[in-house]
Parts: C-alpha cells; sequence; structure tokens
C-alpha cells in the first residue's frame, strides 16, 4: 500500500453506495492522474476510457482532485481523442448520460510522443505537474496511475521513461503505479526477462498485472460455486466428469489492431492468459483461505501439473480477410483461431480432457464453460435418453449458468425430456448492473488491492 492519506468519503454524491460496500468507505484523497499510454488504440477506447467513466459516474473518481491523460505516437488533438472515444462511453441520447459525458470529456488531456524518449514522457510529466499544482498539493498526495494500454514489447521502455520522467514528486507522499496488460511477454524467456526488466525499476506493490477474465462477474463467482456449495464437491473429479471446454469466440476480427496482434496471435492474446486463468479456477483444489497468494499457490498447482501439449491436439487457422485489414503484414501465418487439449496430471483430473477454444470473427460471440458429465451408469433411460447432463457457466453474453438434466416430460407417457435449471443474471438479479470487468480492475489498482493480479510474474518465485 502506498503511504497517501486516507480518510473517510462522506460525500455521497461521489459514489455508488452498493460498490462502496464492497470496497469499504475508506477513500484515499490527493490529486490522482490517470495516464492511459497507448491512448489511440482499441483496449484504450473500447474497455479503458469507458471504465474510467463508469467510475466517474458512479462516483469513484471525484472530478475536484481527477484528471486523465493520453499518450502515444499518434498526432492527435485533445479535442480528436474525445471524439474517438466518445461512441464508446455512452448512449449519447441518455440525457443524464450525455451531461456527465461532456464533463467527463474535459478531464482528458492527450499528449503525443514516442515511447523510448525522454522528451516526450518529459512532456507528459509537465502536464501532469501542472494538473497537480492546480489541483493539489496544499493538502493531501499525488496519484499517478500509468496504465499501459500497449503491445509488451514497448513494456520495458515505457517502464524506463516512466522511472526517468514521471515519478511522483509530492513531498506528501501519495504513489506512483503502473498497470500492464497481457500478454506478459511472447514465451517464458521473455516474460522472464520482462518481469526482472520492470522489476529492477518498480516495488513488486507499484507494478498490477492485469488479466481482465479475472474482473469478470462469473469468473469472480467461481471459487463461491466450487466451495461454497456441497453438491458440487463430490462431482467435481475425474468419477463422475468426461470434458471440460473452455470457449472464447468473437463475432468481429483484428480491425486496425495489427499493430499489437499479429506479434502474439490467439494462442498469446486469449488463451495463455484468459482461459489459462479460468481453467485454474476450474481445476484448483481449495485454497486454504481467500489470501491472494493461497489462490495463486493453487492456481500454481494446477499449471505445473498440466502435460505437454501434442501437436496433434492443437488446431490452428486464420480467418479469411485478416490479411485485408492494412495494420497486417500481408504474408501474416498469425493464427487468429486455436483449439488445444490440456491434460492435468493429477488425481482428481487424470483422463479429463480439458478443451480450451478461441476464435475471432467467429458468427458470434460467447465466452463460456461447459462441464460435460459422464453417462449415467446402468442407464435404464437409455433408449430414450436426449443428452448427458451438462453444467454451463456462461461469462459473456447475458450472464448465466445452467444445467442441463434429463426430466420426465409432463404427461401420462414415461417420456424422458432434456431440461434445465437455469440461473440467467438478467432475469434473477433485475435492475442490478454488473460492473464491467475493468471497472474492478482499474478500481482495485486505485485502492492497492491485488487480489485480481494476474500473479504470472509471481509463479517465479515458487
Ligand atoms: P492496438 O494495436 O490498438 O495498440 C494500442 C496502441 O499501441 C496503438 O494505438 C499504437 O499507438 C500502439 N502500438 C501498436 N502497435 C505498436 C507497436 N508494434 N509498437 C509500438 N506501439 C504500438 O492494441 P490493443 O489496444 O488492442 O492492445 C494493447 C494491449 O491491451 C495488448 O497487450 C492487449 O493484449 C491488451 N488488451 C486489449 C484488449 C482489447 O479489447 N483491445 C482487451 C484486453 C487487453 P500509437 O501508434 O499511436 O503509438
Ligand atoms: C483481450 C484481447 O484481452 O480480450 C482481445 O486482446 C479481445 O483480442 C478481448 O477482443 C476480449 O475481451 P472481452 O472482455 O470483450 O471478452
Amino acid at each position: 500500500m502506498g503511504s497517501g492519506q486516507w480518510h473517510v468519503e462522506k460525500r455521497s454524491t461521489f459514489r455508488n453506495d452498493s460498490i462502496v460496500k464492497e470496497y469499504g468507505t475508506v477513500l484515499e484523497t490527493g490529486c490522482l492522474s490517470i495516464i492511459v499510454l497507448g491512448a489511440s488504440g482499441d483496449l484504450a477506447k473500447k474497455k479503458t476510457f469507458p471504465a474510467l467513466f463508469n467510475l466517474y459516474r458512479q462516483g469513484f473518481l471525484n472530478p475536484d482532485e481527477v484528471h486523465i491523460f493520453g499518450y502515444a505516437r499518434t498526432k492527435i488533438s485533445d479535442e480528436e481523442l474525445r471524439n474517438r472515444i466518445r461512441g464508446y462511453l455512452v448512449d449519447e441520447k441518455n440525457a443524464e448520460q450525455a451531461e456527465a459525458l461532456a464533463k467527463f470529456l474535459q478531464l482528458i488531456k492527450y499528449v503525443s510522443g514516442p515511447y523510448d524518449s525522454e522528451e516526450g514522457f518529459e512532456k507528459l510529466d509537465r502536464a501532469i505537474s501542472e494538473h497537480e499544482i492546480s489541483k493539489n498539493s496544499t493538502e493531501g498526495s499525488s496519484r499517478r496511475l500509468f496504465y499501459l494500454a500497449l503491445p509488451p514489447s514497448v513494456y520495458p521502455s515505457v517502464c524506463k521513461m516512466i522511472k526517468t520522467c514521471c515519478m511522483n514528486k509530492s513531498d506528501l507522499g501519495g504513489w506512483t503505479r503502473i498497470v500492464v496488460e497481457k500478454p506478459f511477454g511472447k514465451d517464458l524467456e521473455s516474460a522472464e526477462q520482462l518481469s526482472s526488466q520492470i522489476g529492477e525499476l518498480f516495488e513488486e506493490s507499484q507494478i498490477y498485472r492485469i488479466d481482465h477474465y479475472l474482473g469478470k462477474e462469473l469468473v469472480q463467482n467461481m471459487l463461491v460455486l466450487r466451495f461454497a456449495n456441497r453438491f458440487f464437491l463430490p462431482l467435481w473429479n475425474r468419477d463422475n466428469i468426461e470434458n471440460v471446454q473452455i470457449v472464447f469466440r468473437e463475432d468481429f476480427g483484428t480491425e486496425g489492431r495489427g499493430g499489437y496482434f499479429d506479434e502474439y496471435g490467439i494462442i498469446r492474446d486469449i488463451i495463455q492468459n484468459h482461459l489459462l486463468q479460468v481453467l485454474c479456477l476450474v481445476a484448483m483444489e481449495k485454497p486454504i483461505s481467500l489470501k491472494p497468494e493461497h489462490i495463486r499457490d493453487e492456481k500454481v498447482k494446477v499449471l505445473q501439473s498440466v502435460v505437454p501439449i501434442k501437436d496433434e491436439e492443437v488446431v490452428l487457422g486464420q480467418y479469411e480477410g485478416y490479411r485485408d485489414d492494412p495494420t497486417v503484414p500481408n504474408e501474416s501465418n498469425t493464427p487468429t483461431f486455436a483449439t488445444t487439449i490440456l491434460r492435468i496430471h493429477n488425481e482428481r483430473w487424470e483422463g479429463v480432457p480439458f478443451i480450451l477454444k478461441a476464435g475471432k470473427a467467429l458468427n458470434s460471440r460467447k465466452a463460456e464453460i461447459r462441464i460435460q458429465f459422464k453417462d449415467v451408469p446402468g442407464d435404464i433411460f437409455k433408449c430414450q435418453k436426449q443428452g448427458r447432463n451438462e453444467f454451463v457457466i456462461r461469462l459473456q453474453p447475458s450472464e448465466a449458468m445452467y444445467m442441463k438434466l434429463t426430466v420426465k416430460q409432463p404427461g401420462l407417457e414415461m417420456h424422458t425430456v432434456q431440461s434445465e435449471l437455469d440461473l440467467s443474471y438478467g432475469q434473477r438479479y433485475q435492475g442490478v448492473s454488473i460492473p464491467e470487468a475493468y471497472e474492478r480492475l482499474i478500481l482495485d489498482t486505485l485502492r492497492g488491492r491485488s487480489s485480481r493480479r494476474c500473479f504470472t510474474g509471481l509463479t517465479k518465485e515458487k
């Protein structure tokens, strides 16, 4: 935790009570600068700025204290950046949101510069300092959150520039934090190198490695579901489960993201991080507590038990038209689709295939976990049976979990039919708004909470 000052937030207009209940009422004061590096890109417009806007609307970003800076090489003005992101933030026909939007956009300033030049980062530092001097400094401390919405290849130079030019200089405490995105490098060697490069520049408590799938409501629910429900405990193993499928599909392609995506491909973009995190939560043993290090330890054991993948159990593909994207090289061989089978060599999972599948530009958008159960032994309904038991957790869209089971078809005859026990969040929790993953995660980083960090860098310590 940084040494910033803390106080009890009293202004109810700057918070949402239900979320404040979750996070406690203790908030830090002092000038807050949120710097989005790679502000011209896809992540920034689709997820980072919208999450910041939602936090702002809900009162978690105090307009008297916060300022948001975008930084990237693309030469655009403040107004051009605002226009690029505006459409992703809100339905402008909603009058209440439109008013908040206008105020929020005025908090955003854009600085253009390269990722490896002191000159650019000195310019950025001057802009942040000006804001701090105008807003802060007589009371409270300065907080600087640097969000790297950038390809990992530029993390080392960007981190070096932040360390050299842009650290918080407040005499009154405060902090500087760095948020890094997945994928954390390209392979083991580059991940370890990245870890040591960033580790030389910042304390571990300053670094936040984000995997936003961990912030999704139904991913968060996995631990509760598995370990707070007695009836799952005896079933969750190789004796009862035939296979586990973890699937991500998107109905749009890379669309101008070739600068990042083409160097990494779908395995590093989705499977190695998002789907593996989900796999760990499905497969791990019960941690001894909910402390992040205890959860991490159990995840690491799962990963250590995964046997090397066989070539014949991997299928790769590239969607037609991928190379038409002007940001993608004409000769690109980068996969946009991959499916693979992971096998976990331990007492619980020996023999159960974990089928991981991810693809872009497919016919629908969906992310789900599908647990297929074995057939009933000595089944006396075999001739009529509709299908096996399945437990499905749909992460998106329309969060839901449902259990497929065989029941008697209502009526005079003894016929069976497949039906569902269905917990669709939209119906069951009407009126409850489910926060976007990035809202939770950015709020966590502002609060200095590490429980949802990705922990990839820490596995090395085992
Ligand atoms: P983009 O391709 O949109 O890249 C973001 C910005 O980085 C670009 O606008 C560009 O800015 C700069 N950039 C792109 N390629 C390079 C390069 N080769 N060298 C230096 N700078 C470059 O990618 P995304 O925004 O989609 O992804 C950025 C990071 O966010 C990735 O690590 C990705 O895994 C992660 N992420 C993305 C999500 C998404 O929905 N897009 C969701 C979750 C995570 P400029 O040229 O102006 O400097
Ligand atoms: C990101 C990937 O990590 O996740 C993108 O880089 C992908 O390629 C995105 O589009 C999907 O996130 P979500 O939350 O929309 O499923």
